[in-house]
């Protein structure tokens, strides 16, 4: 870090770091107090990464409050329910999932759903960008076990053909909920009619309907008891993401290093690694649309639209020279970042699908941004990783910490002051300026 922040960043850092201290619950982050009150498993990645340049006590509060609601079986779930709000203070809660009734779950009441796996990740990141090394190499030895056993989990109990790949059972388990890439699959099953269709009047997506889909599907699992043998034969959602595969595989190479910084083994991290790897490139690389495509386990096919989780996999070091071209040709051309004045659209502007108001249908996420830049710079893709920096930077400077963005001219959308968009920010800034610490 070579220069200060300047009156400008000062300002944005300040913005920053006040939505962060807002939404602090005294032992998580709330991803936008009002909309979304609970902990959240994807969220609290991002929150404890920008925590981790503002206040690095509470990055680590975050972790070790999400992992609070592990299962006994390794599984974290995606959303960890905060018990000072009233049980119906967002809507599916508690009494759609009943952790209450599962032998594995804590006493804390969570979801049985579990987010895209970049914990190991964001753990590594407090240690890295820390002062105080030996603090939080004491937090890296505390936490390892249960991130260690959260991979266990995703090994064990989602690789469902045993390719390597982990496979999600809910779009709720992406990150990005209501993505097109859903369509296909969502479309294939047959909920009974009821329910949510008619209470929800269709506005935009997620609608009614979607809801009848997505809650039927957490019910399938609920009802099974959460078994691994009803995702493995039964359940009729199973879908092998390019994101969340490319979180595990960033994640199993953080827990290697990890590992080797806390004195436990490495070896098993990297070789699973290994071969996620290799399964992400064999079976989600389609070289004929020059991307990674999502593979649809029960309709045995790759799913058809392009979207922003098909870049995802910059974040994989050691990816192959042609296969970075194409996707960095991709990402730049007017499919995506080339023809949005505030990129990256979530979705290819040329399907149909593509929808530059609708939730994960198009607009830009500064979280997918992010990741991306992450990946862009570790591959030294200097273009593409200051244009993300950039239009992050102005979507913000613009339009406040949202939660989503038009990507043609950066129309703020969703919730007011989203904590994982503030919390990115203060990541980006760091990354190139001297910042003072609150
Ligand atoms: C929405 C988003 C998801 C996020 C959650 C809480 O459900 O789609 O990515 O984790 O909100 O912020």
């Amino acid at each position: 870090m070579n220069a200060r922040l300047t009156g400008d960043e000062t300002a944005l850092w300040q913005a920053a770091a006040r939505v962060l201290d807002a939404g602090w619950t005294g032992t998580a982050t709330a991803p936008s107090p009002g909309l979304y009150p609970h902990q959240w498993g994807w969220d609290a990645v991002f929150t404890s990464v920008g925590l981790a340049r503002h206040r690095p006590g509470r990055a680590e509060r975050e972790l070790t409050s999400l992992f609070a609601g592990q299962w006994a079986d390794g599984m974290l779930p995606h959303l960890v329910f905060d018990a000072v709000h009233p049980r119906h203070a967002y809507f599916p809660g508690p009494a759609l999932w009943r952790s209450d009734r599962q032998p594995r779950a804590p006493r804390v009441a969570t979801s049985g759903l579990t987010p895209p796996p970049l914990h190991a990740v964001a753990a590594l990141r407090l240690h890295t960008a820390a002062r105080d090394t030996d603090r939080t190499r004491a937090f890296l030895a505390h936490l390892y076990p249960a991130l260690a056993a959260q991979h266990d989990y995703l090994a064990r109990d989602r690789d469902l053909d045993g390719s390597g790949l982990v496979a999600i059972c809910h779009p709720w388990e992406s990150g990005q909920d209501n993505s097109p890439v859903w369509d296909r699959p969502l479309g294939a099953l047959e909920p009974p009619r009821a329910a949510y269709a008619a209470r929800r009047p269709p506005r935009t997506p997620p609608t009614g309907e979607d809801y009848d889909r997505y809650h039927w599907l957490a019910r399938l699992h609920r009802d099974a008891g959460y078994a691994p043998g009803h995702l493995r034969d039964d359940h009729p959602f199973a879908v092998q993401d390019p994101l969340v595969n490319s979180a595990y595989l960033a994640s199993a190479h953080a827990l290697a290093e990890i590992a080797r910084i806390v004195g436990a083994d490495p070896v098993p991290h990297r070789e699973r690694a290994a071969r996620v790897h290799d399964a992400l490139l064999d079976r989600l690389w389609d070289a004929g649309t020059g991307c990674f495509r999502a593979h649809d386990l029960r309709g045995g096919r790759h799913l058809p639209v392009v979207t922003i989780g098909a870049f995802a996999p910059l974040l994989a070091p050691d990816l192959p020279a042609p296969v970075l071209r194409c996707l960095g040709d991709l990402l730049l051309s007017s499919r995506f970042a080339g023809a949005a004045g505030y990129p990256v659209p979530t979705c290819d502007i040329q399907a149909p699908a593509f929808d530059r108001t609708a939730y994960w249908r198009g607009p830009a996420w500064v979280n997918l941004n992010w990741l991306l830049w992450t990946g862009a710079r570790a591959h030294g893709l200097a273009v593409i990783a200051d244009l993300l920096y950039g239009s992050t930077l102005r979507l913000v400077r613009q339009s406040g910490f949202r939660e989503f963005f038009d990507p043609f001219d950066g129309t703020g959308r969703g919730s007011h002051d989203y904590a994982a968009s503030a919390a990115l920010v203060l990541d980006l800034l760091a990354s190139r300026r001297a910042f003072r610490a609150a």
